[in-house]
């Protein structure tokens, strides 16, 4: 069990240097598998969501090694494997093997995935791709089996934009003589991403970050040296820790554009926010008394907002003045930090999708005797509660530190070379 303990009110400041983004990583980590040879990914969070992956593809024989945080991964030697049903149970990124595994091999049985608390995660999308593409698909009660004899390809009409399905489909698709066209695709800067680490290997495929993309299957890739895209989650998480508690910090490594919206929404707000090359600054006075603004938020595919910083935003307004009505329309669970920011003293209703927040609360912790214990039921969730813990009077204890290092290599590492007063507890 493992928990940080925060003593709230220390302001931010200094540098963050933002690693390659977990959900960049996830996917091109799983598709070294239809490469030969070696690949070198560089900037690589270690973190467990990877490290799991990671242990897929050793099982498959890939030999991996990590060096001064880039992450060597060499698929000479793979061969066709289950995959342990408890490791792939832990993390919603294993359902990307499936797709790489029947491209290589023609095969593949995957126990069905897991991941983070945030609702029911359905694979569906998936599914109904693999089989527009000529991908025989057994669902059984415990695991899923795929098998193809060659590819098809064709056209599949995505019912909803799914990031895990647009990178699945285009995996499986990668290697043979046939073409796949994705409609409705995704277009999230992590699938962009994936597309371009695959074109490097030797891919043919067009249309990324569009809602269209084309998948000319090729005869073979070959391992590559690739820097993957900045986290632009982990972007939006630290600086709207600044933008909560204040300060004037500068984040290393980030592409400014993927964060448009919040960067915009909290200059509205009154905070200083400049980009230079790939680094952005961003300062909020504590003691400024911002204007009052009520706004709205709705998360949606990019480029719209993001889910995965609504927790974090919902926080942050919770300290600024004016209401804010959020509406979450991707994930079914994803208020349930809700009564835990309420015991900090947050004033939030939620009613179905759609979340109130009246903002200006002074958020309070306990006592280093009596501290006041928040518990995240998800990696976002857990984030956005260290923010608030940070913003709260008092000490807080922000318990199962195992969600937020899904996500974050170190949060304390980084909020702490900030000034923050957060230490990590391992029980
Ligand atoms: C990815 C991200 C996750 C982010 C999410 C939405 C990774 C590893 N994870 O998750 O951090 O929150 O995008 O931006 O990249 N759906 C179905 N059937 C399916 C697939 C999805 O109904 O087969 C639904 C989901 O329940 C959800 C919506 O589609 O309501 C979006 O899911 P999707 O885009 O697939 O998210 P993930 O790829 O799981």
């Amino acid at each position: 069990m493992m928990k940080y303990i925060i003593e709230g009110g220390n302001p931010l400041v200094g540098t963050i240097r933002i690693q390659s983004a977990k959900n960049a990583c996830l996917p091109i980590i799983a598709a070294t598998i239809l490469t030969k040879g070696k690949t070198i990914l560089r900037n690589v969070p270690k973190i467990s969501d990877i490290d799991n992956l990671l242990f897929i593809l050793s099982g498959l024989g890939c030999r991996v090694q990590w060096k001064d945080g880039d992450l060597y991964i060499d698929t000479t030697n793979i061969s066709y494997n289950e995959i342990d049903a408890e490791v792939a149970k832990k993390i919603r990124g294993s359902i990307f093997v499936l797709g790489c595994l029947v491209a290589r091999f023609k095969q593949a049985r995957l126990p069905y995935p897991g991941g983070c608390a945030i609702g029911a995660r359905p694979i569906d999308i998936h599914v109904e791709g693999f089989k527009k593409i000529g991908i025989k698909v057994r669902e059984a009660r415990d695991y899923i089996d795929c098998s193809a004899k060659r590819i098809k390809g064709g056209v599949v009409y995505l019912d909803f934009p799914s990031v895990g399905a647009t990178e699945n489909i285009i995996m499986a698709a990668a290697l043979g003589n046939t073409t796949t066209t994705i409609i409705n695709a995704a277009k999230e800067p992590e699938v962009t991403d994936l597309v371009r680490f695959l074109r490097s290997c030797g891919a043919c495929i067009n249309g990324e970050g569009t809602d269209t993309i084309t998948v000319a299957g090729v005869k073979e890739l070959q391992g590559v040296d690739y820097i993957p895209i900045p986290d632009r989650i982990n972007t939006a998480s630290y600086m709207l820790a600044v933008a909560t508690v204040g300060g004037n910090v500068v984040l290393e490594n980030v592409i400014a554009e993927h964060n448009a919206n919040l960067i915009e929404k909290l200059k509205a707000d009154g905070c200083k926010i400049e980009t230079k090359n790939n680094n952005l600054q961003i300062i909020k006075d504590k003691n400024q008394i911002t204007r009052k603004r009520n706004t709205s938020m709705q998360t949606s595919p990019y480029p719209g907002f993001s889910t995965d910083i609504q927790n974090q935003y919902m926080v942050y307004r919770s300290t600024v003045s004016g209401l804010t009505t959020i509406t979450e329309n991707l994930f079914e669970n994803r208020y349930s930090i809700v009564p835990q920011l309420q015991k900090l003293g947050a004033t939030i209703c939620v009613k179905n999708r759609v979340a109130t927040v009246t903002g200006g609360s002074e958020l309070t912790g306990g006592t280093c005797e009596n501290p006041m214990i928040v518990i995240p039921n998800d990696l976002r969730g857990g984030v956005g509660l260290v923010i608030a813990a940070l913003a709260s009077r008092g000490v807080t204890i922000v318990e199962r530190a195992d969600l937020v290092k899904r996500g974050h290599e170190s949060i304390e590492r980084d909020l702490g070379n900030l000034g923050a007063n957060i230490i990590l507890k391992v029980q």
